[in-house]
């Protein structure tokens, strides 16, 4: 992992050569956004990576709290996603544009097509998927968006992309957290050179009470939140976990400062259940 030069958070590459920050802001519906804490992570904390979408509604308001910040857009990673109401080759090109607009920003650092699931009747999913990549690799020459990626991708839906289309996927971003751990997908975007990033790494606030998370956070006396992102990031997944309260956020990047043993890590890599706490693409052609 190289340095971030503008934070004290590690960065790391992309296939093109960009670094994306290893820790970002989540953001999303129902109760998930808060203008003030997203201006208190950016001034505050030093956050420089913010994660939303199209779907969770908020791009107009997170677009006016980074302004407020007043931190240039070039020290920001912003992460966007298109949602699969908007897949298709012009609709897709389109709903990124409108996504551009509505936060007040040129570009996206990295833009996912947020589903591997499509909407249109008589498409099978394949072919809709390779035909809004064929947008999302226009976008990506065009420098609209600077790394493109997937979220929620299975391997059969990586190995059809690579089949069907040029660009392999920058990133994939799937649920990832002690009870949901997807090694065979890890192993093959390593492999491939896609990088993982894992959402929900709280499992939504379930993992904070579980007690070997309250065993281990006691051992290095930090609180549970911080074992569950610190593990993450030490097995070198970009980690995005969200709060809206300003204390969690500060809490949630004090992550740098110390590492887990290897009997920790092997611990809580030993808590998969496979369980999920949004939604699972298992069924997903
Ligand atoms: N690509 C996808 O399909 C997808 C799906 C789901 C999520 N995501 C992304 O991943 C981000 C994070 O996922 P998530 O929100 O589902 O789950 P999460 O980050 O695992 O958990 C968030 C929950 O934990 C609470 N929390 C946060 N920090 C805490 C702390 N230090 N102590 C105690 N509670 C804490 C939050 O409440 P408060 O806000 O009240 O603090 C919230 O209820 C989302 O915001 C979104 O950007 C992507």
């Amino acid at each position: 992992m190289n340095m971030s030069p503008v934070l004290s958070c590690p960065t790391l590459p992309l296939s093109n050569g960009l670094q994306i920050p290893v820790l970002g802001l989540g953001t999303s519906h129902y109760g998930g956004f808060s203008h003030d804490a997203i201006v208190y992570a950016l001034t505050e904390c030093g956050m420089r990576h913010m994660d939303t979408a199209k779907r969770y509604g908020c791009e107009e308001k997170l677009g006016e709290a980074i302004r407020e910040s007043g931190i240039p857009r070039s020290e920001l990673w912003l992460t966007n996603k298109l949602w699969p109401g908007d897949y298709g080759y012009k609709a897709a090109k389109k709903a990124c544009l409108d996504s551009c607009s509505q936060m007040g920003v040129e570009y996206f650092d990295l833009y996912l097509m947020h589903w591997p699931g499509s909407m249109r009747p008589g498409c099978s999913n394949r072919e809709l998927r390779a035909e809004t990549w064929r947008a999302l690799e226009e976008l990506y020459k065009e420098g609209v968006c600077r790394a493109i990626g997937v979220s929620n991708f299975l391997v059969h839906h990586l190995q059809q992309l690579k089949e069907d289309c040029s660009i392999v996927p920058h990133v994939n971003q799937v649920e990832y957290h002690p009870f949901q751990q997807p090694n065979h997908l890890m192993e093959y975007c390593h492999q491939e050179g896609i990088v993982f990033e894992g959402y929900s790494p709280l499992a939504k606030g379930q993992a904070l009470n579980d007690p070997t998370v309250l065993q281990i956070a006691e051992k290095y006396r930090r609180t549970p939140a911080q074992i569950c992102i610190r593990w993450s990031i030490q097995n070198n997944v970009v980690t995005i976990p969200k709060s809206t309260k300003h204390k969690r956020i500060q809490e949630n990047c004090e992550v740098f400062g110390f590492q887990l043993e290897e009997v920790d890590m092997a611990a809580l890599g030993g808590l998969h259940d496979n369980r999920h706490v949004t939604w699972d693409p298992t069924n997903v052609e």
